[in-house]
């Protein structure tokens, strides 16, 4: 089998950042006047009065502190509570191959390729912003690419599903350089009017470039021990938008039409399934848990991710050993783990080990092992 290596990684972080102060002020004044808009349905006890958030509650809660986002004012409006993006045209590039753009260049920059040498372009991320043309293929034509491209959807884990779908396309031979791009606007699912949900998530874009080891040229290249992907069905993370929204008689009630969790459950149920993961798959690969330098874990919430590695490691890692990114990006899905890797490995060595791990709704788990390599040492 052919060595699979990543050449390069790129990030785009949104230009408008949201402190948990701003967005509390805002939800705050939005619960004081639905409370006063349903002032007699409270009174008659017909409806509960609505609670306020709190700032202390949601970094103790999760461990964030602000978000970026794609658009800041409609989302910080009382009235709106949701980004305001202008619709575009069809001979405009879409917001997601828009936002695509700059961590791919910077991808293939590490990378030293240039655009038309991508013959496969695969975008995984929670939400796509319409069904059809793919955004990968209009990714395609904006680059230059050749080959082929595709969209897939696993949610929070939909970069690491999408790294071994690349590495299949690599080691089969049907693409000799791949970019998985995660364009995540999770802004738009979010329910920024209930105050349980609405600090939870962050907008960004990643991008990972992917060669066979003989082909590549990077100076840095991440080789691919392996990979390791497990689905287990779970209603406790939910979204209801789809197609067939129009087609249901009856109304829907719109908090069903935008990411919803039991988070306690999510909670319980993900942190064991994903320790278990990452340890059958070390154990597989016969490597100790031990050796590990890094772990590069789905940036959801801080005390998930001390229990996920406590169940591997057996105790609280360090900040180096499992890097913290969700304080100021939250949950950006499934660019999470691939910010903590872009951002947090030009301090490893030669054959230093680390673990690229994502997991969310689905349920959904994912786990790369990869060594560094210099340019001359990739197997192959
Ligand atoms: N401000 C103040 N209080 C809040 C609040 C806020 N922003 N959000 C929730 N609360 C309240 C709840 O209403 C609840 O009040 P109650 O006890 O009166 O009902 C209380 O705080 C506890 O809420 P709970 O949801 O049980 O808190 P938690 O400790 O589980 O933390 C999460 C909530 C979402 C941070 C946590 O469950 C979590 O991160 N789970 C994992 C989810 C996840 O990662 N999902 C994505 C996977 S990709």
């Amino acid at each position: 089998m052919p060595a699979i290596v990543i050449t390069g990684t790129g990030l785009f972080t949104p230009p408008y950042s949201i402190s948990n102060a701003e967005l509390v002020a805002s939800l705050t004044s939005a619960t004081e006047r639905w409370n006063a808009d349903h002032a007699s349905e409270i009174e008659h006890g017909t409806t509960a009065a609505r609670s306020a958030p709190d700032e202390e509650f949601i970094l103790k809660a999760s461990g964030i502190q602000s978000r970026y986002v794609m658009e800041k004012a409609g989302i910080l409006d009382p009235d709106r509570l949701r980004p305001r993006l202008a619709r575009r045209g069809e001979d405009e590039l879409g917001i997601q191959a828009e936002m695509s753009m700059p961590a791919i260049r910077q991808a293939l920059a590490q990378a030293g390729r240039a655009g038309d040498e991508v013959d496969a372009i695969i975008v995984g991320c929670s939400n796509l912003q319409r069904a059809y043309p793919a955004v990968s293929i209009e990714i395609q034509h904006e680059l230059g690419a050749t080959g082929w491209a595709y969209d897939m959807n696993v949610a929070c884990s939909s970069a690491t599903f999408a790294i071994q779908a690349a590495s299949d396309a690599l080691q089969s031979g049907s693409a000799r350089c791949v970019l998985v791009v995660n364009p995540e606007i999770t802004s738009g699912h979010n329910n920024f009017a209930l105050r349980d949900f609405h600090f939870i998530f962050g907008d960004a874009c990643t991008a990972i470039v992917l060669e066979r080891a003989d082909d590549a040229v990077a100076a840095g290249q991440w080789q691919l021990l392996g990979t390791k992907l497990a689905t287990q069905f779970s209603n406790n993370i939910r979204n209801d938008a789809g197609f067939l929204n129009p087609s249901e008689d009856g109304e829907r009630d719109p908090d069903e039409l935008v990411f919803r969790q039991r988070g306690q459950q999510v909670f319980r149920e993900v942190c064991p399934m994903v320790s278990t993961h990452i340890k059958d798959h070390l154990r597989a690969l016969e490597l100790d848990p031990s050796i590990i330098r890094r772990f590069w874990l789905h940036q959801a919430n801080l005390k998930m991710n001390q229990l996920i590695a406590k169940g591997v490691l057996g105790r609280i890692p360090d900040d180096a050993e499992a890097p913290v990114i969700l304080d100021h990006y939250a949950n950006t899905s499934s660019a999470g783990s691939i910010i903590a890797f872009h951002l947090h490995r030009s301090d490893l060595n030669d054959d230093d080990l680390g673990v690229i791990c994502s997991f969310g709704a689905g349920y959904s788990v994912g786990s790369v092992v990869v060594r560094r390599v210099s340019d001359s040492t990739a197997l192959s």
